[in-house]
């Protein structure tokens, strides 16, 4: 059983061992943070020692001696909001599957990154995984669930050594399995490897893998909160979201409150790819102008290119031009101006990018990773393909660019989950904002081209 003078014991142990390591300086550009990434690079991910030598497992021995009312309330304060990409506030989605009555609750890490550019959950869980464990413990505890699943996408083989290692030190301490802190809440997880499949980072398919069943999304509701793994209250959080719950309850909800842009408080892990100087993860307080991040904390375009856009959430996102660059982070603020934050991941495209072809290859990803579920998206990812395919080529008609358009929102309206919902968004972006560069080839059948 761990109790707090074996965490006392353990972490004086290994400041002696360690020196000054802890003290080295990581070099950072002067407009991060580091909440989320406070140990990243700082100390060894395979080691427990080394994470509670950082004072790692005080947030859930504070959380053992609080109601779970109080726990509930403090992320409530918080005003954290789920990094998964929907934004929900994380107390709420707790108090939810706190107040369902049920036999048995579950606590679900969503560790399934799967849209391309973004790597910010990895990079967590390469560098800091007992963060996150410590993190669905505290949620565990909060809604009375004593069961947690991880949920790894398969490609991501070094998390799965990590998280194994993680796992099996925490068993060994009595953090895992045992009775938590002279308290009777026990807890333990378990990691579920994902078969690579992008849809099953949504919530209910996830939990239909789980169960061992095909990978699609179920109608909500019932919401997972009432009616989730098995049937029983779930929480499914992202792993950036549950990563800093320990710091909140630690710290306190005030505290996290006061980082960042007020409507998405703290800080976001944004991966920028694409042409800048220095492409990367970086941990940055919520409202901060997009400028800001691709110039300076980016170093602005490599090579001297030409900035052309950014586009936020890869296949399900939206294009951004410079005069759009002042708008700020936030999931309200980015989304009054049409901009999906998601999950952060932002893509720089220079004049050199095509926006036709960059849509076709979006749809191409969106079409793969359909589930074949309902109509609308199975077959509609097929057919919005096929026509950028055409327009690309120098084949497509005028009529094609009406029916692109009209079919992008008919899938937007009528698909059953967010993967359909989303798929159009670059297509219906590009020709919002680059409207001419379909139009530039188009083959004009009048003019005899
Ligand atoms: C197609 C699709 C893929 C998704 N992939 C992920 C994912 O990889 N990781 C994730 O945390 N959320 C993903 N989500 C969102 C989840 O359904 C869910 O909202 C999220 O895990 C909740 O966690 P949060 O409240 O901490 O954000 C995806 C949603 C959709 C529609
Ligand atoms: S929208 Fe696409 S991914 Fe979602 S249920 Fe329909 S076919 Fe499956």
């Amino acid at each position: 059983m761990i109790t707090l003078a074996k965490l006392m014991k353990i972490k004086e142990k290994t400041l002696n061992e360690v020196g000054d390591k802890f003290n080295k300086n990581i070099e950072l550009n002067s407009l991060e943070i580091r909440d989320k990434l406070r140990n990243a690079g700082v100390i060894n991910p395979l080691s427990i020692e080394e994470y509670i030598a950082r004072d790692g497992y005080l947030g859930a021995l504070k959380a053992s001696q609080m109601k779970q009312t109080d726990i509930i309330q403090e992320m409530k304060k918080s005003g954290l909001r789920g990094r998964g990409g929907a934004g929900f506030p994380t107390g709420l989605k707790w108090q939810f599957a706190h107040d369902a009555n049920a036999d048995q609750k579950y606590i679900i890490m969503n560790a399934d990154e799967g849209i391309p550019g973004d790597y910010m959950d990895r990079i967590i869980m390469e560098s800091d995984p007992h963060s996150v464990i410590e993190g669905m413990l505290i949620a565990g505890m909060a809604i009375g669930a004593t069961k947690g699943f991880i949920y790894l996408r398969i490609e991501y083989p070094k998390c799965k050594v990590v998280l194994e290692k993680a796992i099996k030190d925490a068993y060994e301490l009595g953090i895992l399995g045992s009775p938590l802190f002279n308290t009777d809440f026990k807890f333990d997880i378990e990691l579920r490897i994902g078969a690579g499949a992008y849809i099953c980072g949504e919530e209910t398919a996830l939990i239909e893998s789980i169960e061992g069943m095909k990978g699609q999304p179920r109608n909500k509701p019932p919401f997972p909160v009432t009616e989730g793994l098995y049937g029983k209250p779930t929480v499914v959080n992202n792993v950036e979201t549950l990563c800093i719950v320990p710091q909140i309850i630690q710290k306190g909800g005030h505290w996290y409150h006061k980082i960042g842009n007020p409507e998405t408080p703290g800080t976001k892990i944004h991966t920028i790819s694409g042409k800048v100087k220095r492409p990367g993860y970086y941990e940055l307080p919520t409202g901060m102008p997009i400028k800001t991040i691709l110039e300076q904390v980016a170093g602005g375009m490599a090579n001297g290119s030409d900035f052309k856009a950014v586009l936020f959430s890869g296949p399900s996102g939206g294009f951004l031009k410079k005069d759009e660059l002042f708008r700020r982070t936030g999931f309200d603020t980015l989304a009054k101006n049409g901009v999906q934050m998601g999950a952060g991941g932002l893509i720089v495209l220079d004049e050199s990018n095509d926006i036709v072809s960059l849509c076709r290859s979006f749809m191409k990803f969106n079409m793969k990773e359909s589930c074949g579920r309902c109509t609308p998206c199975r077959e509609g990812t097929v057919r919005i393909y096929e026509l950028l395919k055409k327009i690309e080529s120098g084949m497509g008609t005028d009529k094609d660019l009406i029916q692109l358009e009209d079919l992008s929102y008919y899938m937007i309206n009528s698909a059953f989950c967010g993967l359909g919902q989303s798929a159009p968004n670059p297509v219906l972006s590009g020709l919002d904002k680059f409207r001419n560069e379909f139009q530039n080839k188009l083959y004009n059948f009048g003019e005899g081209k």
